[in-house]
């Protein structure tokens, strides 16, 4: 298997080196053949090669099987130094997300009881730990629909951006979600939408229920997005998997990664008919960059999701869970999880890495293989 690896901007670079410590480990602890091959991505592609994804990394992306893919961007003032429509957000991420169609997100939203007190939720609230997922449709919606910029025949300036659906988007992504949650122990899907309002989420719900009756076994709740955002906050435990457009999962899975402690436990999959990816779902962090402090929980959970999805070595994915949910377990986490608190030890990035890599050392890797 040939990854690509693009380690980004910002503590991307960082949180990438405890990734690939980990791929070291299987590749010699179970003779994994991974080949890994670095390319350029990002600002820093920008300010070197001209471009935030330049046609060397777009080459080496189409020749691997895999992209593994830390996280891009500079800071708002430093962002002004490139044009808007090369700015990596733009030209580098959703240009990848569109040349692969890598059309649905998987977030996991994972905090296990004993790892509760991570969440700035009350104890009674989220007792039982959040386990859902987050299924974002990635590549329709108004991140990628027409956009037009411009000024009036009364010199006011105006903007148009368009919120674009066909049925066949919606129903790929909504099958993946069904698929998912008729493989879960509550086979339940919270629909996310907006259909008071926007046409996009009715046509949405009219072909839910359509892919909704092949899965008799999966109950459907329907939630308007801003009721979502609160139930989010008031009882997270409820949810098993959500389903929603582009930027309704946007935004909301930066309000999850608020609720289990930090975005830095956010990792994700980027899932294509073709090709698949695999990154954090939080940006660079350029502010904390290059300090050792940044949490690459986030980094290695997408190594673990890899493993999974795409390689299917599901034992040893597993191990590199229990390796990261341990070393949180036993009071160890990275300056984002706050303050330490009673039984907390904060620790660099470097030394998270070096716990996960101490757990995983220790595991007997003699059992059966995976594939
Ligand atoms: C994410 C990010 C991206 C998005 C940005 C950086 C383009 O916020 O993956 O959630 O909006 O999708
Ligand atoms: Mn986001």
């Amino acid at each position: 298997m040939k990854v690509a690896v693009l380690s980004g901007d910002g503590i991307g670079p960082e949180i990438m080196t405890q990734a690939l410590r980990v791929i070291d480990l299987l590749i010699e602890k179970r003779q994994m053949e991974i080949e890994v091959v670095n390319a350029p991505f990002g600002a820093g592609a920008y300010f070197d090669h001209g471009h935030p994804f330049p046609d060397i990394t777009k080459k080496i992306c189409d020749e691997s099987d895999i992209i593994l893919k830390g996280p891009v961007g500079l800071n708002h003032q430093e962002s002004k130094k490139i044009p808007v429509e090369l700015q990596p957000e733009r030209a580098a991420i959703l240009a990848l997300r569109q040349r692969y169609d890598t059309f649905a997100n998987f977030r996991p939203v994972f905090l296990s009881p004993k790892m509760s007190h991570f969440s700035p939720l009350k104890p009674s609230v989220i007792s039982s730990g959040i386990d859902f997922i987050l299924i974002r449709e990635l590549v329709g919606g108004l991140y990628f629909g027409k956009k037009t910029r411009g000024e009036d025949s009364r010199g006011q300036r105006f903007v148009e951006e368009s919120l674009e659906y066909d049925e066949k988007q919606i129903r790929r992504v909504l099958t993946i979600a069904f698929e998912l949650a008729s493989k879960r122990k509550r086979q339940q899907i919270h629909n996310v939408h907006k259909s008071n309002v926007l046409l996009s989420s009715v046509l949405w719900n009219e072909i839910l229920e359509e892919v909704g009756s092949d899965y008799p076994n999966v109950s459907v709740k329907n939630m308007l997005v801003d009721a979502a955002a609160t139930a989010l906050c008031l009882d997270p435990c409820q949810f098993d998997v959500m389903v929603m457009e582009n930027m309704f999962g946007d935004i909301l899975s930066d309000q999850a990664g608020g609720i289990i402690g930090s975005l830095g436990l956010m990792p994700s999959a980027c899932v294509g008919e073709k090709k698949s990816y695999f990154e954090p779902s939080h940006g660079s962090a350029p502010d904390i960059a290059g300090k050792n402090i940044a949490n690459p929980y986030s980094m290695i959970g997408s190594v673990a999701m890899m493993l999974e999805m795409s390689m299917n070595y599901q034992i040893e994915a597993n191990e590199v869970w229990a390796a990261l949910h341990t070393v949180m377990e036993q009071g160890y986490v990275t300056a984002d999880l706050g303050e330490a608190i009673n039984n907390t030890t904060i620790v660099s990035t470097e030394e998270f890495g070096s716990k996960v890599i101490d757990i995983l050392e220790k595991v007997d890797w003699s059992m059966g293989r995976s594939n």
